[in-house]
């Protein structure tokens, strides 16, 4: 008897590798694990007569069949593995999957405005210049003839570094800076972060973009200031764009006016202010008044921004919320 089981399993080892050799699919090997390893397999027969052996030759036919049952195993598993293809899997990862592609950042949306705005006036002829946030009381104020203590500085709630330095309430100051820098003609926008100690609502901001534009030359009028706005309203929301010019006050331009566009979602909005630039500052940049004149406006990025993508709150751009940051504006 116990000669028979031993030879039996003799036999099965060298069946075994046969049969293993001779599969070379998925269901050929499950062929394979069935005939030697199933419930009813002839390893499993094997296992399961060991009782009636007895004890004396159990053990070591045991101990055989047993290293026959787990090489079998071993085997088995390595020739599955083999047909996938060991390069395709690396501890359970499934390298043929596609690639997850790591988060990557973008643009704000009001810094793709921006850039976008920077565009048309390139088109129309402006090159670009900045400033910093960090600014003199000098240019923020006393350059654009704002005079110490006067009414006009109310018109910007400010916050104060120190008693001379501001964090800049407008990017009116580089106009200034430019003008020190260039000579007559000059044609440049400049873009920029401002910051005013304001009551945030659904229009107004604490930290804001604005975008400066001057232009000086001989004989520049209202009408060319006009034209230019007009000219970047229609260039951004087409033929049909209204815009509005009413009076207003500017310290640093004389005479002054405030312009609005108009869009069917957000109605009239508020987008800038503009003028003529006011002799004073000619002056304080030694620029002859007499010779050279020009136009300047600043206007409202976020504004822009808002009238674009109809857009009714100016909070939303500063919430952070993915579902905005990530749409492709
Ligand atoms: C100025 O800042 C002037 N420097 C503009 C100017 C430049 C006039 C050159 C003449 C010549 P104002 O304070 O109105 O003006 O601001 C200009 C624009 O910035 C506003 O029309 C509005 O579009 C935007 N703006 C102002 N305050 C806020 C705010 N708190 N949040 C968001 N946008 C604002």
């Amino acid at each position: 008897m116990e000669g028979s089981v031993l030879e039996r399993i003799r036999a099965l080892d060298g069946e075994f590798d046969a049969a293993l050799a001779g599969a070379s699919n998925a269901d050929a090997l499950e062929e394979v694990r069935v005939r030697f390893l199933s419930r009813k397999g002839e390893i499993t027969q094997i296992m399961r007569g060991l009782g009636g052996l007895p004890p004396d030759e159990r053990r070591e036919v045991g101990r055989r069949a047993n290293a026959l049952r787990e090489r079998s195993r071993i085997e088995l598993d390595a020739a599955l593995a083999a047909l996938s293809g060991p390069q395709d899997t690396i501890r359970g990862e499934d390298l043929t999957l596609p690639g997850r592609r790591p988060a990557s950042g973008g643009l704000h949306p009001v810094r793709q405005v921006e850039l976008q705005l920077v565009e048309v006036f390139r088109g129309l002829g402006f090159d670009v210049a900045l400033g910093p946030d960090i600014e003199l009381d000098h240019y923020n104020f006393r350059c654009l003839n704002f005079p110490d203590d006067h009414p006009a500085r109310d018109m910007h709630d400010t916050f104060y570094v120190t008693d001379d330095v501001v964090m800049r309430t407008h990017t009116s100051p580089v106009q200034v800076r430019t003008m020190e820098k260039v000579q007559p003609p000059v044609r440049v926008v400049t873009p920029g972060r401002v910051y005013r100690s304001e009551t945030i609502d659904a229009t107004h901001a604490a930290v804001f973009h604005q975008l400066e534009g001057l232009y000086v030359d001989e004989r520049v009028t209202m009408a060319d200031l006009k034209g230019t706005l007009a000219g970047f309203a229609r260039a951004l929301f087409g033929d049909r764009t209204r815009v509005r010019f009413r009076p207003d006050f500017f310290p640093f331009t004389e005479p002054s006016v405030e312009f609005s566009f108009y869009t069917e979602a957000t109605g009239w909005l508020e987008i800038g202010g503009a003028g003529m630039v006011d002799p004073e500052v000619f002056r304080s940049v030694d620029y002859d008044p007499e010779k050279w004149s020009g136009f300047a406006f600043g206007l409202g990025v976020e504004r822009i921004a808002m009238l674009l993508y109809g857009i009714t709150d100016i909070r939303t751009f500063f919430e952070n919320d993915l579902r905005v940051l990530r749409q492709t504006w």
